[in-house]
């Protein structure tokens, strides 16, 4: 897959611009607040139909502008495609693909395979677990739709749960059983497929991470949950024992939204040893390990979208990244490019307010 062209229309601070791409990488140099991390956020957009930089997608419509429309011209297996993203004020989203109107938005999510590297990214490491189930969950999607039909009817039950609980005169303890073995179907299918995908995330990131380190860093992840290699039966007992609990604390004390993510560098815990420099490391490592089963997976390339890379990690990390990357296409932003502009198969494009250069 590759992204020939873009348009933008209102979108953050682009008001009309047209940005073409190499089939390479495209690094868009420019100082702060000029609209480089827009121009990332505008192909997350396209693919995902909505943004992962707020909680409200009007707020990236131009201050000055009543709706804002993004078009992406992109190839797969030679052939020519365009998807065309919409929203206005009033907040109509609209997505047409070749110039025909989608009328299930959810039915296009993530076709558009990207891996994104952003600053936000340090959360996965140094934030609560819930970042790092999100980001377990959102590779998991973009694997399997299934796997989201699992999450969100798990979570439609889980949610049922937790208001009985909250309530004394709703609570029936044969409803709660009932819902804990809808619960436990989810869950077996849940955990064994976030199983699978950390230790492939593990086997590959092994590889990449002794590479970007030369070999000074091992790496290991460790799943956390109570459900691992559990049958239905098991799974089903576990959370009819806490039913007790449950009702004492009001919420659901077991279950798959309580799983982990542990990240190891030598065997110290990254979120309480590491540094800033391996904390980020590790996330590129992460989205380098998800490039690769993504790609596996769809049998396409998935575009790289790294945003802010350069910061924090040292040259011979950037060296080996640049030349991991050079024979995909990826789109990189950065403020400087002293260091990288030697490297092979890089378009460097200029951002002035909002404008190419
Ligand atoms: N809805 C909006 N309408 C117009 N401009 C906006 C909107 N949202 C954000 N901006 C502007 O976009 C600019 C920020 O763009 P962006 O986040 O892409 O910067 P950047 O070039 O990545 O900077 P940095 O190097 O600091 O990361 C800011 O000037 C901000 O005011
Ligand atoms: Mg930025």
């Amino acid at each position: 897959m590759l992204i020939k062209r873009l348009l933008l229309e209102g979108f953050r601070n682009y008001i009309n611009e047209e940005i073409k791409f190499d089939n390479k990488i495209n690094l868009f140099v420019g100082d702060n607040a000029q609209g480089k991390t827009n121009i990332i956020e505008s192909i997350y957009v396209c693919s995902y139909a909505k943004t992962y930089r707020t909680q409200k997608d009007i707020d990236t419509i131009n201050f000055d502008k009543d709706y804002y429309r993004i078009t992406m011209e992109y190839e797969v297996d030679g052939e020519n495609n365009k998807q065309e993203i919409f929203l206005d004020r009033r907040g109509r989203k609209q997505i047409k693909i070749n110039d025909v109107k989608v009328t299930k938005i959810s039915d296009i999510v993530a076709n558009i395979p990207i891996v994104i590297f952003s600053p936000d990214d340090i959360n996965i490491v140094k934030g609560s677990p819930q970042e790092r189930r999100k980001f377990i969950d959102l590779i998991c999607c973009s694997l399997s739709k299934s796997y989201l039909i699992h999450l969100q009817e798990y979570n439609k039950y889980l949610k049922i749960k937790n208001n009985m609980l909250k309530d004394d005169e709703k609570r029936d303890i044969e409803y709660i059983k009932i819902l804990n073995e809808n619960m436990s179907k989810h869950i077996v299918v849940i955990s064994n497929f976030r199983k699978r995908v950390i230790l492939e995330l593990e086997r590959k990131g092994k590889i990449i991470q002794g590479e970007l380190t030369n070999k000074a860093e091992e790496l290991k992840l460790e799943y956390v949950s109570d459900f691992i290699d559990k049958t239905e039966e098991e799974v089903l007992n576990n959370l009819n024992e806490h039913i007790n609990i449950d009702l004492m604390r009001k919420s659901t004390v077991k279950g798959i939204q309580k799983d982990d993510i542990l990240f190891y560098i030598n065997d110290k815990d990254v979120e309480k040893y590491g540094s800033q420099g391996q904390a980020r490391t590790v996330l590129l490592t992460m989205r380098l390990a998800n490039f690769e089963i993504l790609k596996e997976v769809k049998k396409t390339e998935p575009i790289l979208l790294l945003d802010d890379i350069m910061s924090e990690l040292d040259k011979n990390r950037v060296a080996y990244l640049f030349n991991y990357i050079k024979n995909y296409q990826s789109v990189i932003t950065t403020t400087d490019v002293e260091g990288i502009k030697d490297f092979e198969n890089i378009k460097v494009n200029k951002i002035l307010a909002g404008s190419l250069k």
